[in-house]
């Protein structure tokens, strides 16, 4: 069962990326099972850094495989953007990087309809206009292109349905869809150059497993932005959870080892909805700048906030998490105390869940544990950890009941303490 997944336990941005580059060189293959454009994954090597959308985050590590899952959706122009900047930064891709013929595309109506529709709620979700949800919306409308659709003639007849399909959303929303022979043209220039990297996603993923090799599954967004799972409506629109790795790689579950979901040691969420422990003063502030809070893919300011367990504990329970990594301990560093969010008060009583509804007037309880000043970013082993940041990871793995196998104390990739093969 050589397969693991890396998933996002809170709102995204917990540091996926920088995760799945450290435990690649034990994989042989990276899958990206879910989401699209709308992810932006940073890598941090020798103080270089790198942001990926689309391409999984193992393309650093010369002869890994890496496979852009068929749960995902795939926005051409941006891949074909990233490619042309991992050729330029001198990285190789050429016969191991693919995508999956079954995952869809997104058109550029696709990310118009979605920046329209924020337009008119006056950015009521907050997404990131990348056209994930009318892409995913197409899916299981069963309407959509799907990547392999790119090189084949019945392309003209899919795309002129898709876009009667949207015209009257187009019309309601004060707009005019591009016309047909341009989508399809700008599609087929596209579908020339994707060609090369179109494969059976599934079989690839397979053939590996079945070869004995290791299987990385890397999520993007996190698990309280799973449609399923997260703080509906404010979510994305994919299966962002552990859950979401079978379908989005084509593989089974019982292939599944391990599941490390990915937490900062406190919270962060970009765009609208329910955050209960969110700090909107100078304390928010602080951890805004020392964390250098700003999106990855949008560039705008993460809300910050201390750690929900509560939600944390759904996210480990809803995913199996095997163990957890904590990012960003280092953000910490220099508060005199730190708040954790044990449970939340709601209506006179006490919760230990996020409720159905009603997340937005829940009242965080908060238990507050001792800070450190001393700069750790430096430290190389657990053990060197000033004992209150010990205490302050020991007390999460143990409020959620998963242990914590993974301490990241820096954006760069050798700015990591713990265990880092999750094929052992
Ligand atoms: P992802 O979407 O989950 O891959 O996360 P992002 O890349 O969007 O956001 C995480 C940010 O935190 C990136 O800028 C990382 O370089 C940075 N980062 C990751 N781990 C650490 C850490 O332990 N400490 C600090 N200070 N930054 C980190
Ligand atoms: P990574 O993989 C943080 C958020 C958006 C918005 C909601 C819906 O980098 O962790 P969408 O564009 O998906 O329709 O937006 O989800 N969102 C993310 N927030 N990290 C992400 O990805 C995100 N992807 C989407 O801000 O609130
Ligand atoms: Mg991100």
């Amino acid at each position: 069962m050589p397969a693991a997944i890396v998933v996002g336990a809170q709102w995204g941005d917990e540091g996926k990326g920088k995760i799945v580059d450290l435990l690649a060189p034990h994989a042989d293959l990276v899958v990206r099972f879910a989401g699209g454009a709308n992810a932006g994954h940073t890598l941090v090597v020798e103080g270089k850094k790198l942001v990926l959308h689309l391409v999984p985050s193992g393309i650093l590590h010369a002869g890994k495989q890496c496979l852009v899952g068929q749960g995902t959706v795939v926005d051409p122009g941006t891949f074909l953007d990233e490619l042309d900047g991992l050729s330029a930064g001198g990285i190789d891709v050429a016969g191991r990087l693919f995508i999956a013929d079954r995952a869809h595309v997104v058109m550029p109506h696709h990310k118009a309809i979605d920046g329209w529709r924020e337009e008119a709620s006056g950015a009521r979700i907050g997404t990131t206009k990348r056209g994930i949800g009318p892409t995913y919306e197409d899916k299981v409308g069963r309407r959509g292109i799907r990547v392999g659709d790119l090189v084949r003639d019945s392309l003209d007849a899919h795309v002129r349905r898709n876009l009667e399909a949207w015209k009257p959303e187009a019309e309601k929303l004060g707009h005019t869809l591009p016309d047909a022979a341009d989508v399809i043209a700008q599609l087929r220039r596209w579908g020339e150059r994707l060609a090369p990297f179109i494969a059976d996603g599934a079989a690839l993923a397979n053939d590996a497993l079945h070869a004995g090799r290791n299987v990385l599954l890397e999520g993007a967004q996190g698990s309280m932005l799973d449609i399923d799972h997260g703080t509906y409506p404010f979510v994305t629109s994919s299966n962002a959870g552990a859950g979401g790795a079978c379908t989005g790689a084509g593989i089974g579950p019982t292939q599944i080892q391990r599941v490390i979901g990915i937490t900062k040691a406190y919270a962060t969420r970009v765009g609208g909805g329910p955050f209960p422990t969110e700090l909107e003063g100078e304390v928010g502030e602080r951890l805004r700048k020392a964390g250098a809070e700003f999106g990855a893919t949008t560039g705008r300011p993460r809300r910050c906030g201390w750690i929900d367990i509560p939600s944390l504990r759904m996210a480990v329970q809803i995913n199996g998490m095997t163990s957890l990594a904590i990012t960003k301990l280092d953000v910490l560093t220099g508060f005199d105390e730190l708040k954790i969010c044990t449970r939340f008060r709601l209506d006179g009583e006490t919760v230990d869940r996020p409720p159905f509804d009603a997340y937005d007037e829940v009242e965080p309880v908060y238990e507050t544990m001792p800070g450190w000043s001393d700069d750790i970013g430096g430290c190389d082993s657990l053990e060197q950890l000033p004992e209150a940041a010990r205490a302050y990871v020991d007390r999460i793995a143990e409020l959620v009941e998963c242990p914590i196998s993974i301490v990241s104390v820096g954006p760069d990739r050798a700015q990591t303490l713990g265990s880092t093969n999750p094929f052992e």
